[in-house]
């Protein structure tokens, strides 16, 4: 039985494989053919901060499978007033037949993994967004881009860095990472990620000037420069992050016909400007759209593993 908590987790064969089999079924879905290789399962889904996408495209994803989801806010279930995560892991994962969790530590996730009878996927914690880069580069390749990509990341240090920063280790691409000082990303999984970019023969580089980043790169890409449980530093940051905004003349350094991805939501004159989200709006809707294939791939793939 396998887990989905990170990247850092899968081999690059393997990541592949989830992204294939998630074409795969996207195919299937376009013919009209339903697969139904969830039957009788349940998700249960866990949700300690807001969502749009993930739920939507994982209670879809189950459904279209022949399963069924569980929705369950920390409003409503006991674990929001205090009840251990172990004893709760315990009692969902013997009624649920695979556990997606939406998080603020990612040692919560862990925990409830270590406790879990079935498998458990990072549905976002405060240190990683696995799920959304399986989107990201089922997108890569359906727009032809995956090949040589050189993507520049421009914003936080945040969740979705530290998944680019694997996904990139993992794969061997390169990747350029710009934030403003004191918004770097996390030092040890900095660490751990170049370990793994040496195998793979990624580049992975550091710096605080978007514009050196952005410079001849493929793709581009940003997130919100406040994150979920960070609303009381918004005003601050929108200080520090003058001039990280992806507008039109920081795409024009870029390569010629560079995309842009951003994992939604989106704050138009923050970190992207309208225009960006307006000229690049197809590729981004479907990268929230693949969110539903990519994941039906991952729980299929998942689904396998425990033999
Ligand atoms: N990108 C993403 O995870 O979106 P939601 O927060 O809406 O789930
Ligand atoms: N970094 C963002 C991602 C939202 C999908 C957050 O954690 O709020």
């Amino acid at each position: 039985m396998r887990h989905f908590l990170t990247l850092k987790d899968f081999t690059k064969e393997e990541i592949l494989e989830i992204i294939d089999t998630g074409l795969e079924i996207k195919k299937n879905l376009r013919d009209g053919i339903y697969k139904k290789e969830l039957e009788m399962q349940t998700l249960g889904m866990i949700f300690e901060k807001s969502s749009t996408r993930t739920r939507v495209s994982f209670e879809a994803g189950m459904f279209q499978l022949g399963g069924h989801a569980l929705f369950l806010s920390n409003r409503d279930i006991h674990l929001g007033r205090g009840e251990p995560v172990q004893d709760t892991a315990r009692v969902i994962s013997s009624m649920c037949d695979m556990v997606m969790i939406r998080t603020f530590e990612h040692s919560m996730i862990e925990e409830f993994a270590a406790n879990s009878k079935v498998p458990v996927i990072n549905g976002l914690t405060d240190s990683f967004h696995p799920v959304q880069l399986l989107a990201d580069y089922m997108t890569m390749v359906e727009h032809g881009v995956e090949k040589d990509a050189v993507v520049a990341y421009i914003g936080d240090g945040n969740n979705m860095t530290h998944s680019w920063m694997m996904l990139a280790a993992k794969l061997g691409f390169e990747l350029r990472i710009a934030t403003p000082k004191g918004y770097e990303v996390d030092a040890t999984i900095l660490e751990e990620a170049l370990l793994f970019a040496k195998e793979s023969g990624a580049k992975i580089s550091m710096m605080n000037d978007p514009k050196e980043a952005v410079h001849g790169a493929t793709i581009v890409t940003t997130d919100t420069w406040t994150s979920m449980g960070q609303e009381d530093e918004k005003e601050q940051r929108v200080k520090d992050f003058k001039g990280f905004m992806v507008d039109s003349l920081m795409m024009c350094l870029a390569q010629k016909n560079a995309k842009f991805l951003h994992c939604l939501p989106a704050y138009r004159g923050y970190e992207v400007s309208e225009e960006i989200m307006d000229s690049h709006s197809k590729i981004i809707f479907d990268e929230a759209e693949n969110r539903l294939h990519a994941q039906k791939g991952l729980m299929v793939w998942l689904n396998k593993q425990r033999g």
